[in-house]
Parts: C-alpha cells; sequence; structure tokens
C-alpha cells in the first residue's frame, strides 16, 4: 500500500501570474493499492467516485507515460484542502495520482518527470512545483519541460487564509482576463514580482504591502469576489504585511507577522460585520513538499 501527502498551495502571490507558488500546511493524503480487477474509490463524495475522477485519470496517463498495466486500483482519500477555492487541490489530486502511480509501478520516474507529468496535466507549474518541492518555488515552462527554482523564505511569517463560503473554477478565473495587456502594465508586474521575490528572500517584509501588487489578473478577477478591495484595505489597516488572490482565488491570503495575534481574529470579525461567513486559517510555509510511503499490507 502507498500512501502519499501533498500539500495545499497558493499560487501568483499577487504579481507572479503562473509563475510563483509556495506551499503550505493543509493537505490532501491519499492510498493506493493495486487489487485484482476494477476501480474502488473510497473516502468522497459519490460524483467523485468513477473513471473522470482526476486522481485516477492523472493514474492512467501516468501508467501510460511509463508502460505499466495495473489490474484494478483502489484510492483512498482523506481531503482537507478546499476545493475550487484557489489553495491548490486540483494541482494536490493529480500529483497525488501522478506519485502513487508511478509508485505501484516501482518509481521508474525521477522527481522532474512527475513534475514534468503533473504540469502536463495541470496547464501551469505555479502550483505543482511547490506541491511537490515544498516552499516558495518560482517555475516556467519552456517547450514543455519545467524549469524552477526554490527560494528560501526568511522566518517570521505566517499566511492567513481567507476562504470565501463559494468556489470560483480556474477556467472562469481565466476567462475574464484580457488577452493582451499594455507595456506599462507588464513594466509593473516585473518591478513587482521582482521586490517581492527579494523582500521574501531578506525577510523585508515591509516591502510586502507594495510588492503583492499586480495588473495582470487581480484587477480582473477581484470584480468576482464581494467587497474584495474592502477586504484588502481592512488586511492592511489590521497589520498585514501584504494582501493577494491566492492563485485564481476566491481565497484572498494575508502575509502576517509571526507574532501578530490579533489579525487573524480581527480579519474574521471584519468578514461577519460584512455579513461573510468565510472561514479564516493561519497557515505556515511547508517546506518539505510532497511525501511518499510505502506500508505492507498484512
Ligand atoms: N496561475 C494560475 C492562475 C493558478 O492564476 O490561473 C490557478 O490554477
Amino acid at each position: 500500500m502507498i500512501n502519499v501527502r501533498v500539500p495545499a498551495t497558493s499560487a501568483n502571490l499577487g504579481p507572479g501570474f503562473d509563475a510563483l507558488g509556495l506551499a503550505l500546511n493543509l493537505y490532501n493524503s491519499f492510498t493506493f493499492e493495486e487489487i485484482p480487477e476494477g476501480l474502488e474509490i473510497v473516502g468522497c463524495g459519490h460524483r467523485y467516485k468513477n473513471e473522470d475522477n482526476l486522481i485516477y485519470s492523472s493514474m492512467l496517463k501516468t501508467f501510460k507515460e511509463i508502460g505499466y498495466q495495473a489490474k484494478g486500483i483502489r484510492i483512498t482519500v482523506d481531503t482537507h484542502i478546499p476545493v475550487s477555492r484557489g489553495l491548490g487541490s486540483s494541482a494536490a489530486c493529480i500529483l497525488g495520482g501522478v506519485m502513487g502511480a508511478n509508485g505501484l509501478a516501482g518509481s521508474p520516474l525521477s522527481k522532474e518527470q512527475i513534475l514534468n507529468i503533473a504540469t502536463e496535466m495541470e496547464g501551469h507549474p505555479d502550483n505543482v512545483a511547490p506541491a511537490l518541492y515544498g516552499g516558495m518555488v518560482v517555475s516556467i515552462m519552456e517547450e514543455g519541460r519545467v524549469y524552477f527554482n526554490k527560494i528560501n523564505v526568511a522566518k517570521g511569517i505566517k499566511f492567513v487564509a481567507l476562504i470565501p463560503d463559494f468556489t470560483i473554477s480556474t477556467k472562469v478565473a481565466r476567462s475574464v482576463l484580457p488577452t493582451s495587456i499594455s507595456y506599462e502594465d507588464g513594466v509593473y508586474n516585473v518591478g513587482r514580482v521582482s521586490l517581492l521575490i527579494s523582500a521574501f528572500a531578506s525577510g523585508r517584509f515591509d516591502l510586502l504591502e507594495h510588492a503583492v501588487k499586480d495588473k495582470l489578473h487581480q484587477p480582473y478577477r477581484g470584480k468576482l469576489i464581494p467587497y474584495f478591495n474592502e477586504i484588502i484595505n481592512a488586511s492592511r489597516r489590521l497589520g498585514a504585511y501584504g494582501v493577494y488572490l491566492s492563485g485564481a482565488g476566491p481565497t484572498l491570503i494575508g502575509i502576517v507577522d509571526n507574532d501578530n495575534s490579533k489579525y487573524t481574529m480581527e480579519i474574521k470579525d471584519y468578514l461577519q460585520s460584512l455579513g461573510l461567513g468565510w472561514e479564516v486559517k493561519e497557515l505556515q510555509l511547508d517546506l518539505t513538499g510532497a511525501t511518499i510511503e510505502w506500508t505492507s499490507v498484512s
């Protein structure tokens, strides 16, 4: 039996659209077993218990790449990453499936091959790369291959996720983006993303207020979220260093000093005052990334 645990991820971090992401200490766990025949999916709602399941289709793609013929498959899931909220739940399912299939087939794939297969399925590497390697990762695609590097983040911050009670699919969130942007907006983002990386690496968290700003996606996607600008302004007032839209949204993330014990309660109260029953979750960077363990079945 194979156990795979994959962290949640937060992509873009404001200006790093489709390139930056980080792993968080919230996890989906999957167990994979080869059984005599058929497909059994345990631990999820009925609508996920079929061959279209993303974990299973990721396994099939991986088996095909490897040239492995599995008899039957049992997948048991224990998921904690909210679905379609911008916290990398689909990247976690894809990576879980790829790693589980690779494990069942005797682990012929390298970590980089796993990254490339998972990225091909997801379409962009900014969730999959930190989910696999942990920490903050910058990643790009070039001719079908992922190039990436980990960024050492200075200590002292936590990530407070403001998770709405509604979903937005990545497909919808990408459909509201323009097909071209101005030179000015491109230059705006280049400066901010460069400042963002150096601020995280050197611990100059005071720079995040401006470094998380973005003109490629947040202005368009923010319109899908009630009180988007008000919540960002309130977060700043309550002491967050910076606030950004996590991935395709709708979750917002406040980057907050580890010693700030008030922000989480106060932003929760603020959201309630707006009539929003959002979940507020304090998270830390996960530095390990996805893990795999083999346990023998007695
Ligand atoms: N970079 C992606 C986006 C992340 O913003 O659309 C969501 O999958």
